[in-house]
């Protein structure tokens, strides 16, 4: 009897958390016949990695050179730059100019993303690869400060969902699907609840 409530008890305990894996989300191509069955390898590899962009974790990818068109507004207050750091890696497929099965050296692949997804048009997509601070927070007055403004994940909006000090895709998404929530979001956006940590509305 003991025993069986263990089994239960780490059954109850384990469960929730095997489903937050990237295993079977959109990014799982383990099962695409593009030469890997292996899940991490379309993105990173242990060796020979493409060192060349700041912030790229052993990068597998063959990554984007599109100059995009940015994000912009008369009410904006922030500089939007050209996207940087993880964003350049997520729109190195999602801007559909570099083929999903080109990673580890090939450069012929024929398999893009759909042409609705993101393109190479940001104007129509939240601002993204600025940097968002307590001097922004200030000069736009609809912000809470990202240095003291919490977050459902427990800590500061700096914290949890800024990367160095900039707003970046990785923001509001996990791209290993950690949180299991919809469109692998961090925080999900019930009552627009991922908005509202953010916009002070
Ligand atoms: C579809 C592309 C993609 C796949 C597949 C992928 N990753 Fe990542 N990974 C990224 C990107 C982009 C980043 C950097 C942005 C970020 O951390 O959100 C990253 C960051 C990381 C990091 C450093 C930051 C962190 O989150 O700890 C580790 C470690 C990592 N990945 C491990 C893995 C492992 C292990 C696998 C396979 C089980 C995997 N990734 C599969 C795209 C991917
Ligand atoms: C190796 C190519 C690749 C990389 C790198 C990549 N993605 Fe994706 N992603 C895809 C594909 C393919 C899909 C499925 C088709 C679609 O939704 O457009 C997808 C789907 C998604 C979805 C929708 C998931 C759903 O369940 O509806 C989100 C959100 C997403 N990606 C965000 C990101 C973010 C953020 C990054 C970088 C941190 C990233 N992706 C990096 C290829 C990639
Ligand atoms: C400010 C938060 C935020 C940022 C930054 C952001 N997204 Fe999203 N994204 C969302 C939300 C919320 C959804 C779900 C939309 C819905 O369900 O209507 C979404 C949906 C998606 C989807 C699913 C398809 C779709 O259009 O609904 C993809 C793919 C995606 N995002 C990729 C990206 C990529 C790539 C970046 C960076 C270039 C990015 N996102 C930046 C909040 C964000
Ligand atoms: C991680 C924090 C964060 C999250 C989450 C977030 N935003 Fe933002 N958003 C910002 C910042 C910072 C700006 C730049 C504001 C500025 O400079 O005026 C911005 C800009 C915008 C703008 C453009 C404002 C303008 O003046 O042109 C809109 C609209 C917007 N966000 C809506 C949303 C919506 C809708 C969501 C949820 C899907 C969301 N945001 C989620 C931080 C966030």
């Amino acid at each position: 009897m003991k025993n069986q409530l263990l089994v239960l008890a780490i059954i109850i305990i384990v469960g929730p958390l095997s489903f937050s894996q990237i295993t079977g989300t959109a990014h799982d191509f383990s099962g695409q016949g593009w030469g890997t069955t292996e899940i991490c390898q379309p993105c990173h590899t242990p060796h020979n990695a493409d060192a060349s962009i700041a912030d790229a974790p052993l990068w597998n990818h063959e990554t984007t050179t599109t100059v995009f068109t940015l994000y912009t507004s008369s009410t904006i207050d922030a500089t939007v730059g050209q996207p940087d750091a993880s964003s350049k890696l997520c729109l190195s497929c999602h801007d559909g100019t570099v083929a999903l099965e080109n990673f580890g050296g090939t450069t012929t692949g024929t398999n893009f993303i759909s042409t609705g997804d993101l393109g190479t048009t940001l104007t129509d997509d939240h601002p993204i690869s600025f940097t968002y601070n307590t001097a922004l927070a200030t000069a736009d007055g609809g912000l809470f400060d990202p240095a003291t403004g919490t977050t459902a994940l427990g800590g500061t909006i700096a914290n949890d969902l800024l990367i160095g000090d900039k707003l970046q895709c990785s923001s509001c998404h996990d791209v290993h699907n950690e949180y299991n929530n919809t469109s692998l979001l961090k925080i999900d956006n019930d009552a627009s609840a991922l908005c509202l940590t953010c916009h002070d509305k």
